[in-house]
């Protein structure tokens, strides 16, 4: 699988597909990057890794040259799967159903909780004990495709926006390999807007937050 990562900013996410694909026994490979931002640090994580890196400046393009630029910049890397990777632009519905099925995201939150921009900040303003991360697939609607895997990642007390956002990063940064060995592995398939993985087991037990002290 040639998988094309979208990008806008740091990259941190990105490096961690890096990193997996630079296993020869991982399943897929990342034919390129592409970046709305010239200056998004995530560029050189791909140079670094010898992988062809492309900014798209959509300052100065309409949407639709935009993403027209993306799909040619794709198809020239014979991509046959997208990644989404802390990228901040919304994709028209034309592209997003071009891609349907074959592009994925990952959302630092509990989906459908905390959708949009801040999901770090409307965690901490609704006081919720959990967090976490969803791979989703992506449809026209923002953050609603549907469910791939999640990892749930504890509230601290005093914890704020950003040191919660850096907990869930972690999370970020192991699930979203997986989910894309998964899917390369030919192991996921949706029906009925469902996602059903094969040969994944379900984790035991559960999660509480808070606890009592030991
Ligand atoms: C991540 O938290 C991701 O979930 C969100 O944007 C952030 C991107 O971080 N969509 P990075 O650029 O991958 O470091």
């Amino acid at each position: 699988m040639r998988a094309g990562v979208l990008i806008s900013g740091r990259g941190s996410n990105l490096q961690a597909l890096l990193d997996a694909c630079a296993d020869p026994a991982f399943p897929a490979r990342i034919a390129c990057v592409i970046s709305n931002r010239p200056d998004a640090a995530g560029l050189e994580r791909a140079g670094r890794a010898g992988v062809p890196a492309i900014a798209i400046d959509h300052r100065g393009r309409s949407r639709a040259e935009f993403e027209r630029e993306v799909g040619t910049v794709l198809a020239r890397h014979g991509v046959d799967f997208v990644c989404l990777a802390g990228f901040m632009r919304i994709l028209t519905a034309d592209f997003v159903l071009r891609w349907q099925g074959r592009i994925i995201n990952i959302h630092p939150s509990l989906l459908p909780a905390f959708k949009g921009a801040d999901a770090h900040g409307q965690a901490i303003a609704a006081g919720v004990r959990l967090s976490g991360c969803t791979v989703h697939y992506v449809v026209p609607e923002m953050d609603a495709g549907p469910i791939i895997a999640q990892a749930a990642v504890p509230v601290e007390a005093g914890d704020d926006a950003a040191s919660l956002a850096e907990r869930v990063l972690g999370a970020e940064h192991r699930l979203y390999p997986m989910v894309l060995r998964w899917i390369a592995e030919g192991r996921i398939a949706l029906r009925d807007g469902r996602v059903e993985i094969s040969g994944a087991r379900t984790a035991g037990g559960m999660l509480v937050n808070p606890i009592e002290p030991t």
